[in-house]
């Protein structure tokens, strides 16, 4: 016992040269800008996670998390995270200004996700009237904000936002984007698994939209096509639209897995 403490603290008191704990390392007297960002929906199930994630990022010092209820819980977690961004969680409303106030970027996961016997139009008819006040909000407390949309349906709500903002004169296209990174991670995973390839080698780019037939991996892009054998290496030929017929099951099982969950 007493060896295995020693062991452990010898390991603790040496110098620190692997890549994982320098990456982790933070000086506060580092010169790196100030930058807020501000979740909201902040106590939901993707915007609890994406606050760790983002408490993790060096680039970021203060991170405002929002939510109309149970925020104060949860930024308190967050904030034990030894890293740089100060954390400050707002419930309720009658925060949003102070939440949203000098933010440089704000994350939208507010709203509700689509639960079993509920339609896309009952969703959107929920999400768009929360995404409509929020954007309200922002496009008054922080007008030049990157805007980040995760609230589904991300074909809808990203037009509601640009609306908004076009309304209140500040609208810049530059700086309004729909989160669809999930359909790129999911189409390089099913593609590896169908083909047979460490996923670390895939690369399947997704272009057009966040929902059904908009969404559309571009297996073609994949580098090593190589490496793959039959039917596989003829789906990364050419767009998929195009592809040979030998290569529609695997096609259609890889659009379908994709679509059936986005
Ligand atoms: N774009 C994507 O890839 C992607 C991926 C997953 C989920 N989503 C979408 O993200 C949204 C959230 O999903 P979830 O699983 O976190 O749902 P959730 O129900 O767990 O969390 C939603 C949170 O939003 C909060 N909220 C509701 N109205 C609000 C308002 N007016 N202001 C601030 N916060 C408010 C709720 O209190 C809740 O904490 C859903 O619309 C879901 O479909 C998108």
């Amino acid at each position: 016992m007493k060896a295995a403490v020693l062991r452990s603290s010898r390991a603790a008191l040496r110098p620190c040269t692997s890549r994982h704990l320098v990456g982790r390392s933070y000086s506060s007297t580092e010169s790196r800008p100030e930058r807020k960002v501000a979740i909201l929906g902040a106590a939901g199930g993707i915007g609890q996670p994406l606050a760790l994630l983002l408490k993790l990022n060096p680039l970021i010092s203060s991170l405002s998390l929002y939510d109309i209820a149970n925020t104060p819980g949860v930024a308190a977690d967050v904030s034990h995270i030894n890293s740089r961004a100060q954390v400050a969680g707002y419930a309720g409303e009658e925060q949003l200004v102070e939440a949203l106030d000098g933010s440089d970027v704000v994350i939208i996961p507010a709203g509700v996700p689509r639960k079993p016997g509920m339609t896309r139009d009952d969703l959107f008819k929920i999400n768009a009237g929360i995404v409509k006040s929020l954007c309200t909000a922002i496009a008054k407390y922080c007008p030049n904000a990157l805007v980040n949309m995760i609230s589904n349906p991300v074909n809808s709500t990203v037009p509601i936002a640009a609306e908004v903002f076009k309304n209140a004169g500040t609208f810049d296209e530059r700086k309004l984007f729909g989160v669809t990174t999930l359909d790129v991670v999911r189409a390089k995973t099913f593609y590896a698994g169908k083909v047979k390839v460490p996923v670390a080698e895939v690369n399947v780019p997704v272009v057009g939209g966040h929902a059904g037939i908009t969404i559309l991996p571009i297996f073609c892009h994949d580098p090593n096509p190589g490496s793959m054998t039959g039917n596989a290496r003829a789906v990364s030929k050419g767009h998929p639209t195009y592809a040979k017929p030998q290569n529609k099951h695997i096609k259609r099982t890889i659009y379908s897995k994709i679509h059936s969950i986005s």
